[in-house]
């Protein structure tokens, strides 16, 4: 299948691919869905115990399909979007991200809520939501400041110009930056020495570092949540849409 999330165990490490190559690994309905049932299976499971986040082909996730904001918008709590989300955000188990070349949008905002991140030198991240005429997503408006400061976050959110791994290792985004052609197999060997740990005490330490947060990260998810769909509806970000698909440049300057 060309369009799916893949799923391998490899030992206690589930790998958890993105997998639609031809888009860049963008993300659509379909794809939200499979990833919050993976994710809560990986959660559920004993013979789990961490997580894998890769992408494929070079690329670890182009964000949100552009063509579904256009049409076919998510809305509501319900949506697969927003579980994925709060089951990522709430899950108890160790996660690693491997991330070669683009990370877009939610392909930057889901390291966040992972534990250990590696990206290779190649690896280009974005948060272009105020370009696309929307907002943050996934907490980042509140995790973000709270890793790097404002004027970072800021910048990333507000500039919203495409990052290389340098910055993102100095903006405290990432771990690592590795050589491309060492990322999945040192990612791979990061999960493994975290899995190979007590399991009870490596859930305990992940919900202390998260526990004094975790209350506010669903909130913030579902404040966001309640600006973003509305806005994906408006006229700026139909223009943004369109012209992405069109291949033009968008044209902001009727917009007040
Ligand atoms: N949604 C839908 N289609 C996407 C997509 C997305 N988020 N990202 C890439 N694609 C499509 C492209 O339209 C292109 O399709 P085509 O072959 O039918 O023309 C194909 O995937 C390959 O993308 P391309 O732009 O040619 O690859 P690239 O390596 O030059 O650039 C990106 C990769 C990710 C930098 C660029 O595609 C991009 O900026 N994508 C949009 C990212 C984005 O804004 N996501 C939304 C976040 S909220």
């Amino acid at each position: 299948m060309t369009d799916s999330i893949q799923i391998t165990d490899r030992g206690a490490v589930r790998e958890i691919r993105i997998h639609r190559p031809e888009k860049k690994n963008a993300l659509n309905t379909a794809m939200y869905s499979q990833l919050a049932d993976a994710v809560a299976q990986a959660g559920a499971a004993d013979s789990v115990r961490c997580a894998l986040f890769a992408g494929s082909q070079g690329a670890f996730s182009s964000g949100n399909d552009i063509q579904d904001f256009l049409n076919n918008p998510a809305s509501g709590e319900d949506h697969p979007v927003a579980q994925f989300m709060r089951v990522m955000a709430d899950f108890p188990k160790p996660a690693v991200a491997g991330v070669l070349g683009p990370a877009v949008g939610i392909g930057s905002t889901l390291l966040l809520h992972c534990d250990l991140i590696y990206a290779g030198q190649g690896a280009r991240f974005m948060l272009p939501f105020v370009n696309l005429g929307i907002c943050p997503e996934f907490a980042s408006s509140l995790l973000l400041p709270r890793m790097m400061g404002h004027p970072r976050a800021a910048e990333l959110t507000m500039l919203a110009e495409p990052f290389d791994a340098a910055k993102a290792y100095e903006y405290g985004l990432i771990n690592a930056v590795l050589d491309d052609s060492a990322v999945e197999e040192s990612a791979f060997a990061i999960a493994e020495k975290l899995a190979a740990k007590p399991p009870r005490a490596m859930r305990t330490t992940k919900d202390l570092l998260k526990r004094w947060t975790k209350a506010q990260v669903q909130e913030a998810i579902r404040e966001e949540a309640a600006l973003f769909m509305p806005m994906l509806h408006e006229p700026e970000a139909r223009e943004a849409f369109s012209a992405f698909v069109e291949k033009r440049k968008p044209d902001f300057s009727q917009f007040v």
